[in-house]
């Protein structure tokens, strides 16, 4: 009988395309895959360790769903499993195998082994490949994996590695691969994709989009994430002239002190990062930037905290996404005393987040009126260039069309 797999993703978008990855060997190996754990033979868990909540949802998660299905083998992927590595293998006794974020080709070995009844720890690193898919209208595709930056709160150098980027010409055949398929628009990928370089031709980042721009029904591509740093003006002159390039940037800020800045080991200056801002709003005035904070850093005021929140007013940000500082095992910060309370956290997390929720609906308003490029990923539901969702009854999933945006609600802009 045909074995069923269920795969359940934690954590970022990286984490998605390679749980898309592992889906797709097991489906071309023959298991079939189910949505419901509850029927699965072998239920896999993409992990994160970006922050201790994501992990103890894991966690719960994981034991639950050991419960309800105990006659199920388990694997926990990511980078939890990377993190621990064989200790989870003693904690949860029903666990079979711990599979890092190097080792996700292997997927369908550990698959195989587990079903045997085999136990397996895979922590290694192998070289990425390209794995045909059946192509959706938007597409992730991975060009680089790793970090370099060591930021001092931040784990994922220490689970994915230094930086190791694909050759453009594998990155180019399977987005022409997906294109063919019927993909409309890539999502390129990488912890920090503006320090890509063709690892044989030495093309950098600009360069690579350049040259996928030019592959024939490629509509639009996005990528993630940027490293305030490494922005150069080539990028905001690029983007400017080059229609299928999204006009959106998600421009990670984590703090406005410069102060915090420094001790998170970022490289910039608020002052610096305001000045970037402003280039890309001022030469591709309808652009979107997004970006990420950290409140209660270790050593967070409530004067550095009046800074972000004074940064995030003069960037005007279109998105946000805001965490509250975790510490993490390994990362330099974590030796600092954990010394903004949980409650300060909380409040600043909420302040953040409604002072950028006014915002950000303003900017939305604002394209009232307006016609945008609205590509449909369902039916009825699509995003303009600047990634918000727009909503347009009687649309086709794949229709890429010019729209006037009539109204706005809540985050949503009506066509
Ligand atoms: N605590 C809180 N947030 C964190 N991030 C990364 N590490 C931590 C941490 N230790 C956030 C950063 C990053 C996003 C993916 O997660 O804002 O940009
Ligand atoms: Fe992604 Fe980082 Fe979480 Fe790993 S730890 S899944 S790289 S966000």
């Amino acid at each position: 009988m045909t074995k069923k797999f269920y795969i359940k993703t934690f954590g970022c978008q990286m984490n998605v395309a390679d749980s898309r990855v592992m889906g797709e060997l097991l489906l071309k190996s023959g298991f079939e895959k189910t949505e419901d754990p509850s029927t699965a033979d072998v239920v896999i868990f993409n992990s994160c360790s970006v922050r201790k909540h994501a992990e103890d949802r894991l966690f719960s998660n994981l034991g639950l769903t050991m419960k309800k299905n105990p006659s199920a083998r388990f694997i926990l992927a990511g980078c939890t499993a990377q993190r621990f590595g064989e200790k989870l293998l003693k904690r949860f006794k029903k666990l079979s195998a711990v599979l890092g974020p190097g080792e996700i080709f292997k997927i369908e070995k550990v698959v195989r082994d587990v079903l045997e009844g085999k136990k397996v720890i895979a922590t290694g690193r192998t070289e990425y490949r390209f794995v045909e898919r059946r192509a959706d209208i938007s597409e992730n595709v991975v060009i680089g994996r790793g970090c370099n930056n060591f930021c001092s709160y931040c784990v994922v150098p220490f689970l994915r590695g230094r930086e190791e980027y694909r050759p453009s010409s594998d990155i180019l055949k399977e987005i022409s691969c997906l294109v063919e398929s019927g993909t409309k628009e890539v999502i390129l990928l990488g912890q920090n994709v503006n320090s890509y370089r063709d690892p044989e031709k030495g093309l950098n980042f600009c360069e690579l989009l350049d040259e996928i721009s030019k592959i024939k029904g490629l509509l639009r591509i996005r990528f993630l994430t940027s490293h305030p740093k490494d922005v150069p003006d080539e990028l905001v002159v690029l983007m400017k002239k080059n229609e299928k390039i999204a006009k959106h940037i998600h421009l990670p800020v984590q703090a406005g002190s410069n102060k915090i800045l420094k001790q998170m080991n970022r490289k910039y200056t608020r002052e610096k990062y305001i000045e970037i801002a402003q280039k890309f709003r001022s030469e591709i005035p309808d652009i979107a930037i997004t970006t990420d904070i950290i409140v209660g850093f270790p050593t967070e005021t409530e004067e550095d905290f009046f800074k972000t929140e004074d940064l995030v007013k003069k960037v005007k940000f279109d998105g946000i996404y805001v965490f509250k500082y975790s510490p993490r095992d390994g990362t330099s910060a974590s030796k600092l005393k954990d010394a903004v309370s949980e409650e300060e956290k909380q409040r600043r997390h909420k302040r953040i987040l409604d002072l950028a929720r006014k915002i950000s609906l303003a900017r939305r308003a604002s394209f009232v009126g307006k016609t945008c490029d609205v590509l449909f990923e369902k039916n009825e539901i699509g995003h303009n260039s600047q990634n918000f969702l727009v909503f347009k009854k009687g649309a086709k999933k794949g229709s890429f069309l010019k729209l006037e945006i009539k109204d706005v609600k809540n985050e949503m802009l009506l066509a």
